[in-house]
């Protein structure tokens, strides 16, 4: 696929759902309709919205037996690394309030276990396969993307720019200079549709996007796990050996959406929400705020058929309130209140 055609398409997507968004609901005219559920991100047309967060579905096998995982609108696969990684030691995982500290450390099988063992399965599905992937350098972050350019099936690639589990993992994504280099020389290897995952982690997340979007991307990912810290108040220990580990999960829900809300604001990319997504009303949010799609995480821990779940709730929500698309919502929070006194 040609770069110059994807960036045409990505565009239009967003000059479309602003159009679209003058459409007023119509329960009427929309009577008995399934509404149309196709996004378009990166210059990749999706059957609808609902993909998958890396590190939370495994390479998709493991979800084989609960349903058709071509109904997704998206597979992202365990972030891949150029060698494989057992990942930290355990215990690599805490329960907390309305959410789950991780530190798995990006324990995968690297890119040519990947290539050779869980590829051919993605192959031979429908649903477009964007791979999730993590360099130690600004050049290694190139060669993979490098060596999934000529893999078949591989229709995007993911950069994680924002892992707090692994030393290092969170330079490229807090640092403006640090993602436009990183995006910059991925752009530059592969013709492939480029979507940089942003960390939460930083001060002020549109910096990072800019700089993001200045280098190439076609899309962005938001968010990436929080930085947090749980202490068993009976050891007096940390509960995860690391100390900290990555918040996820409800707890971090209003976050991500303000965030996706605020890089809405400043950046003409497609938008990819993710944060404590368990419903269709969640992700319903953050198509308000200015997503084009979202990815569900945790809440695959929960129960393996939630995707599946936010789906159809994404559909009951557009039935109920009339609209017969998922695109017209798209960026269309209203204004609060004036406030009363
Ligand atoms: C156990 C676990 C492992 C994760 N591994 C990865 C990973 O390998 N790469 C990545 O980019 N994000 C990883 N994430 C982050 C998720 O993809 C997602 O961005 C984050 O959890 C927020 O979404 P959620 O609240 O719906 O889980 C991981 C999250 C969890 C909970």
């Amino acid at each position: 696929m040609v770069k110059g055609k994807q960036k045409k398409r990505s565009r239009s997507t967003v000059h479309s759902s602003r159009k679209q968004r003058s459409r007023a609901p119509d329960r009427e005219r929309t009577r008995g309709k399934r509404p149309d559920l196709r996004v378009e991100i990166a210059g990749l047309p999706l059957k609808n919205p609902v993909m998958t967060a890396s590190g939370t579905f495994g390479y998709g096998t493991e979800f084989t037996p609960f349903f058709d995982l071509n109904a997704l609108g998206a597979i992202i696969v365990k972030t891949v690394t150029m060698h494989p990684r057992l990942g930290n030691a355990p215990p690599r995982i805490a329960e907390t309030a309305a959410g789950m500290l991780n530190s798995i450390g990006l324990q995968n099988v690297g890119i040519d276990g990947f290539r050779r063992e869980k590829l051919p399965f993605l192959q031979t599905l429908a649903t477009p396969l964007l791979v999730n992937i993590a360099g130690k350098s600004v050049e290694e972050f190139a060669d993979l993307a490098k060596r999934l350019s000529d893999a078949e099936g591989v229709a995007g690639i993911e950069l994680n720019i924002s892992c707090p589990n692994v030393a290092g993992g969170l330079d490229y994504g807090t640092d403006p200079r640090l993602t436009y280099e990183v995006v910059r020389a991925v752009r530059q290897t592969t013709t492939l549709p480029v979507i940089p995952k942003l960390s939460p982690n930083v001060t002020d997340v549109t910096v990072i996007a800019r700089a993001a979007a200045d280098a190439g991307a076609d899309a962005l990912s938001l968010i990436n796990t929080i930085v947090g810290m749980a202490i068993d108040v009976r050891t007096r220990k940390p509960k995860l050996p690391g100390n900290t580990g990555g918040l996820s999960g409800p707890a971090i829900r209003p976050i991500a959406v303000r965030m996706v809300w605020e890089v809405a604001q400043v950046v003409k990319l497609p938008l990819i929400g993710i944060g404590g997504i368990m419903t269709g009303e969640d992700a319903i949010e953050f198509f308000l705020a200015g997503a084009s799609a979202v990815q569900v995480g945790t809440a695959n821990y929960l129960d393996p058929l939630a995707p599946m779940k936010v789906l159809a709730g994404i559909e009951a929500y557009l039935i109920r309130h009339g609209f017969d698309a998922v695109t017209p919502l798209i960026g269309t929070v209203l204004p609060p209140d004036p406030e009363t006194e």
